[in-house]
């Protein structure tokens, strides 16, 4: 097999030592480590095309893996030492900018904020960006229909998606590599691959919305007694600003706490339980105006409690930084048991207040960092447990009161390899049927990240 994989790639291409393994075999939280067959790494779609059919006649597990970022742990195999990981990330080609199209063209392997600065370069936005857009790459954010920090505006990945190459399980190319704004010719594929998370095939290019780059760019930070002034907040702040709000993120009092803590950075804000950072975005004059007219009425009517905005970019990056640090703190601060659920967005603060009490009675010692983007009713209702935690029954716990609210147990994060049996539990019947039986005909060997997102039966 490792012979036949050396002839399509050349010797560089396939790795089989442990030590040269060992980052892929193991996700970033260091939650999950397997043990790869061997990591493959190749150029071109060709070589991928090539390296799929190997598999596919021989019956071989593929895991796909871009940056190796995800929260879910689906880019890495597992223990049996016979799935062999496929990385992208010598695919790391912008094939093409075209800043009067506002499109990009790109291979998966490249990292998100190359993307993100060719598309600035051009005068344009790519509007995708988290905070680990240094590393995630193109084909991991395509696979996972990723988030982030500016959904409430411009939506998710496949809302900026216009194009797709993927390569199918048994090798087949399929090239819809079209940047095309209007395009009902027959079914709209591509749609079944973003957020499929490896699991019904291999995003080799894809080709995304580029916006407008507004010029004027602000962003402020609040604090809040609560949720619900939170949400007051949002909907005084969607008033005055519409549609030129970007981000509207909510950080708990502990999430900051341990950002400074572990990062030395200190919110300027204070006298609130609760922080809103809020980020709005135009080309045309007056927004900062609005923002401080904006942030004055919420000031003047007590709902918000403090508030700074950004006095240059660089004020405006320590403001974030504040928030895009959150998740690495978290990892510092100890063992943390992952939500990122979503409710619709009124129910936030009573989803909020029932999940605190459900897990505060059944866990003592549990310690909650909840932060996440509740513009978009996104909360990451992430759980400090102590060692001895039962993970799956506070799993439970708190995706029962989610569902109660008419949420979701993955908003933006995905199934994976972690939330199998929540999916399986909470979207049994036809939903999870249909998706069994589009996922056998895609890939009727079931080569394609086994044991991810759901289990074959
Ligand atoms: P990987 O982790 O390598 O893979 C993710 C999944 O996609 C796996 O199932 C893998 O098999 C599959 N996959 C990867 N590449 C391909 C491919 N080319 N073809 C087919 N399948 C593929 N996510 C959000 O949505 N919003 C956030 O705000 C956010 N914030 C984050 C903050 C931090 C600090 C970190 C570390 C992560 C964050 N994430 C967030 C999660 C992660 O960054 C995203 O899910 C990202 O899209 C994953 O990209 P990746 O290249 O690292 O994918
Ligand atoms: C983020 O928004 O920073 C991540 O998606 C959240 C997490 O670490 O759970
Ligand atoms: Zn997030």
């Amino acid at each position: 097999m490792i012979e036949e994989f050396r002839a399509v790639v050349g010797p560089a291409g396939v790795l089989t030592e442990a030590e040269d393994m060992a980052g892929y075999a193991t996700d970033w939280r260091h939650t999950v480590t397997g043990a790869p067959a061997c990591v493959l790494r190749p150029r071109n779609t060709a070589e991928v095309s090539a390296l799929l059919k190997i598999c596919h006649e021989r019956g071989i597990a593929v895991v796909p893996q871009g940056g190796n970022t995800g929260m879910a742990a689906g880019a890495v195999p597992d223990g049996s030492g016979r799935q062999v990981v496929l990385s992208l990330s010598r695919m790391n080609a912008i094939r093409a900018v075209d800043p009067l199209g506002m499109t990009l063209e790109a291979e998966a392997g490249v990292i998100l904020k190359s993307a993100q600065d060719a598309a600035a370069e051009a005068g344009r936005l790519l509007p995708i960006s988290l905070a680990a857009e240094g590393s995630a790459q193109i084909g991991g954010v395509v696979a996972t229909n990723a988030g982030g920090l500016n959904v409430l505006r411009y939506g998710m990945a496949r809302q900026l998606v216009l194009g797709l190459e993927v390569v199918l399980a048994d090798g087949t190319v399929v090239d819809g590599l079209r940047r095309l704004r209007k395009d009902n010719a027959g079914y709209d594929w591509k749609q079944l691959f973003i957020g499929s998370e490896g699991t019904l095939g291999i995003v080799t290019a894809a080709v995304l919305r580029l916006l407008p780059r507004p010029k004027h760019v602000v962003t402020s930070l609040l604090a809040v007694a609560d949720p619900a002034a939170a949400l007051r907040l949002l909907k005084l702040m969607q008033e005055e600003l519409g549609d030129t709000i970007n981000a509207f993120e909510l950080i708990s009092g502990f999430s900051f706490a341990i950002v400074e803590k572990h990062f030395g950075l200190k919110a300027p804000v204070a006298g609130g339980g609760w922080f809103v950072l809020l980020e709005a975005s135009a080309s045309l004059e007056g927004l900062r105006d609005a923002v401080e007219g904006a942030l004055a009425q919420a000031l003047e009517e007590e709902i918000a409690l403090d508030g700074v905005i950004a006095e240059s970019q660089a004020q405006a990056a320590q403001l974030w930084a504040l928030r895009e640090r959150v998740s690495e703190a978290e990892l510092k601060e100890g063992r943390g048991v992952k939500h990122d659920v979503s409710v619709p967005i009124p129910a936030l603060p009573a989803f909020l207040a029932e999940a605190e009490a459900a897990v505060t009675a059944a866990f003592p010692g549990a310690r909650l960092n909840p932060f996440g983007h509740a513009g978009d009713g996104n909360i990451h209702f992430n759980v400090i447990v102590t060692p001895d935690t039962d993970a799956a029954r506070l799993n439970r716990t708190v995706h029962d009161v989610v569902v109660a609210h008419g949420g979701s147990i993955s908003a933006e994060h995905g199934i994976g390899g972690y939330r199998v049996a929540e999916l399986a539990h909470y979207r049994a019947g036809t939903e999870l049927e249909l998706a069994r039986r589009i996922r056998l005909c895609l890939d009727p060997k079931a080569i394609l990240n086994p044991g991810k997102v759901m289990t074959a039966g």
